[in-house]
Order: C-alpha cells, then structure tokens, then sequence
C-alpha cells in the first residue's frame, strides 16, 4: 500500500489525502541540533513502498535540506518509489534571467528536486514563459488544476459573480473557473515594476455593473496584485470584491491589507492558512492512487 509520509507543517493535508484515497500515513521525527543543522528520522517502514512524501513549497529555503535528506533515506531504506507531492511548487517565477548575472532558480530548483525525487506532482505551479515543467525537471511531473474547485466554490457561493484575473497570464485558469461557475470573465493588464509595486489597467467592465466582482490568482505573495486590482475595480462603481487563490502565501501583513479592500478572500489547502476554504485533498489523492 502507498504510504504518505507528511514533512512538519503537512500533516493535515497528508491525513486527509489518506483518508480519501485509503492510504496509510506515516511519521517522521524532525528537530534541530544546537547549531542549527536538521536532524530527520523516517518512523515507518518504507521497505518496498511506494512512498510520496507530502511537503507544501511555501517556505522553501529552510525546507529544503530536511526534504532532501528525508527522500534520500526513504531511497537508502529500500523504499520502491520517492516521489514528492508539492501542493505548492515554489521557486517557479523567476524563469528568465531579466538582469546579467542572475540566477534562473526555476531551472536551479528543477534540478534540485529530480535529483532526489522519481515524481512530482504539484497544483497549478506558475507558469508563464514555461509552457511544460518537462522542460525543467528531469523526472516525471503532474500537474493538476485547482480551477474546477474554484469554479464550484463561486457556484455554491456567490450570486451572479464576474469572475475577473488581474493580469494576462491569469487567463488560463479564470475562464475555467468562469465556464464552471457559469459566469462571465475578463482579464485586466498589470505591468510589474518590483517585488511591492505593480500597476493595472482595466477594460471596459460596464456591461457588468451589479455583479459582484471575484478576482482569482493563482497565488497571493505580496499581495499588491489583489490590491490594486481590488482598488480599481472599487474606483469604477464595483462593490469590495471576493478574493479567490489557489496558493494562499501571503507575504508580511499582506492578508490584513487585503481583508481591508475585500468582502472575503478565500484559497485552497494548498498551503495551509486561515484563509483556507476549499479542499485539494482529494485532487491529490486521486493523482497519488493512479501514479
Ligand atoms: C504573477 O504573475 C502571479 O500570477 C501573481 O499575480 C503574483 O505572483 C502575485 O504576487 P503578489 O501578491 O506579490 O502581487
């Protein structure tokens, strides 16, 4: 049977993906030495398992290390398959070098992980000028779309909504969760100018007047994305909108900036916040049980 083993901080989701799909769930003991250095113990036999160790992406730097060393051992303990279920790929938007010198940590990462791991599977990792993780990972990957869920929480939810994305690549998946919804979409235009400073500009919406207003992103970091957008929208007769996102990351107090322009923002389990509100679990479990 397929065991899950949950890095610290994944237990919950790993606990519901084994419910869903009827897999056992393991343990591990993790701490750090005085010095800092990470210290990892796989409590469960692992001997000919396919195992799939759960671990969110959404704090990757101090992640890293204890993820690798947990994989390495699974594969040293005669585990069948290591495979890393990442509800959250980070590390995915810096996929160009935009200025001489810099490192293309995509690529970096990409390397990293299939290193360690035999398979990926993760939830709408931003992709923009990389149209398949295939061209960076070494190993299998799986991608699966959190848009459906989206889509049915606003059917559920919101009456007569305007499902809108804040910028171009937002596309792809609000019309997914628009046609599930049942609702109408549109796209704005945002230009980044830094990590905390973006600015959009948005089509004529008239038509729309009196729908409520649900921006959908596929993640929140710094939050300025959301917020301008919610300001905008505000400034041409629009209510306080919903904000809806798959990665809830949310950077510093950007939650409260946001809860301030905003009638509710709700995301996914993918990374664990209070903002959570509609479930990947069994999204996960099934791609798991047919991997
Ligand atoms: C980028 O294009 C993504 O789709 C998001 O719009 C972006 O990463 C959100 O970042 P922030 O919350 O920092 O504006």
């Amino acid at each position: 049977m397929r065991l899950l083993l949950p890095m610290p901080g994944n237990a919950a989701m790993a606990g519901a993906m084994g419910n869903v799909g009827g897999f056992e769930v393991g343990s591990l003991e993790t701490r750090r030495f005085p010095d800092g250095e990470i210290y990892v113990r796989i409590l469960s036999d692992v001997a000919g398992r396919d195992v799939d160790i759960v671990c969110t992406l959404a704090d990757p730097d101090p992640q890293f290390l204890g993820l690798a060393f947990v994989a390495a051992t699974a594969r040293e303990l005669g585990a069948r398959s290591v495979n890393l279920v990442a509800p959250y790929l980070a590390y995915m938007r810096q996929d160009i070098r935009f200025q001489p010198g810099e490192a293309v940590s995509s690529h970096h990462f990409a390397k990293l992980l299939s290193g360690f791991f035999d398979r990926l599977v993760t939830i709408d990792p931003h992709l923009h000028r990389i149209a398949d993780l295939g061209e960076i990972f070494t190993m299998p990957t799986r991608v699966l779309q959190a848009a459906p869920l989206l889509g049915d929480w606003v059917k559920a939810n919101v009456a007569n909504p305007l499902l809108i994305g804040p910028d171009s690549e937002s596309a792809q998946w609000v019309s997914v969760v628009g046609e599930r919804a049942g609702a109408p979409h549109a796209v704005l235009e945002k230009q980044r100018r830094g990590d905390r400073d973006v600015e959009i500009s948005v089509p004529d919406l008239s038509r729309w007047q009196g729908r409520t207003v649900v921006l959908v992103d596929d993640m929140i970091s710094s939050g300025h994305t959301m917020l301008v957008a919610a300001r905008q929208l505000a400034a041409l007769g629009f209510g306080k909108p919903i904000c809806l996102t798959v990665h809830a990351l949310f950077a510093d107090d950007a939650y409260a900036r946001l809860l301030a322009v905003s009638d509710a923002v709700v995301s996914t389990d993918a990374v664990p916040h209070v903002s959570n509100g509609v479930s990947v679990a069994a999204l996960l479990a099934g791609a798991s049980a047919i991997a």
